[in-house]
């Protein structure tokens, strides 16, 4: 196909515009030289200085299509340089020269929610977004309860003594009074509960809490098989645990199982479950139970 490539044909216009003014200029000058005057010299100068200005502007405008390595002029800045950090660059203020800098620990989102679950807009904002209540909001006692054991920070568990807690370790060793206060008594609370539990953990510890894995397995999950089978959630050692304890694993997971956090966001649902687990361990736990 033919087409004339447009810069092409505007040099040409340019060579053009630049010949004629060029030829007017010399029979002008030669004219003048001469000593020729009358009507025709007056139209060669006013012509000559027509094309001539003309020129002069193509010269200067056609000269923008051209490359250059030079900065260009920048007459009206309009906040071009300043002094910022771009994505990704690196800051010399920070010592870890990350110029992103993470919200400061304990920051807490708007309306209270876990700032991974934070976004979008809230028409209503959270009645207490500052989750001040610890115990409520994450089921800790004391964040100061940790002991280091074999190289790693462990919260420090409750004592039992004559089959009584003794004090409280990091965890909070009961629920919460507002869970129950808020479920509308410990009954909605079961109830709810009993709904979070099928919901969200049936499918591996199954609707008994049991777990376990191939032919003996409880849940759907378990029976299919994980490289970790989903464990009795109604042995000694778990019915051993404070509640706040087992609020974290529902929130966070523990080693193979991931956290329910992100997806149970309503904290009296986590409660919820915590009481119904401790229902089905009184129904359940005293009978012996495999978990092969
Ligand atoms: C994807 C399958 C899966 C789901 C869903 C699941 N769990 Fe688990 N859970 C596991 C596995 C696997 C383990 C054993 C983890 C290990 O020992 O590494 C476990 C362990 C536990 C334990 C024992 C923790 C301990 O200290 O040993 C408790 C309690 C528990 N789960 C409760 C729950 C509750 C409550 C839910 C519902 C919110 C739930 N799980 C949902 C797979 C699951």
């Amino acid at each position: 196909m033919y087409y004339i490539d447009t810069n092409i044909l505007m040099n040409a216009v340019m060579l053009g515009i630049l010949g004629i003014a060029g030829l007017l200029l010399i029979v002008t000058l030669v004219g003048a030289w001469r000593g020729a005057r009358g009507r025709v010299m007056s139209y060669l100068y006013m012509l000559t200085a027509i094309f001539g200005t003309f020129a002069a502007i193509t010269v200067v405008l056609g000269a923008r299509g051209s490359l250059s390595r030079d900065r260009p002029w920048h007459f009206f800045l309009d906040m071009k340089y300043q002094g910022k950090y771009t994505a990704q660059g690196p800051s010399q203020y920070f010592a870890d020269g990350r110029s992103s800098r993470l919200p400061p620990e304990g920051t807490i989102p708007f309306d209270g929610t876990a700032h991974s679950a934070d976004a979008g807009y809230h028409t209503v904002p959270h009645a207490d977004f500052l989750q001040a209540d610890r115990r409520y909001y994450f089921g800790i006692a004391n964040p100061d309860a940790k002991e280091m054991k074999d190289g790693v920070e462990v919260p420090i568990k409750p004592k039992w003594e004559n089959g009584q807690l003794v004090g409280e370790g990091y965890y909070v060793n009961h629920i919460p009074p507002t869970a129950v206060e808020r479920a509308g008594g410990w009954d909605a609370l079961f109830r709810r509960g009993q709904i979070q539990f099928n919901r969200h953990c049936a499918v591996c510890h199954g609707t008994s809490g049991r777990g376990g894995a191939g032919d003996a397995a409880y849940g759907i999950v378990g029976a299919y098989g994980l490289s970790v089978p989903p464990a009795n959630t109604l042995t000694a050692a778990i019915q051993a645990q404070p509640d706040g304890q087992l609020f974290h694993v529902i929130t966070h997971g523990v080693r193979q199982m991931p956290g329910y956090g992100h997806q149970i966001k309503d904290v009296l649902d986590r409660w919820a479950i915590v009481a119904y687990l401790r229902v089905l361990q009184y129904a359940y736990g005293n009978e012996r139970v495999d978990n092969k």
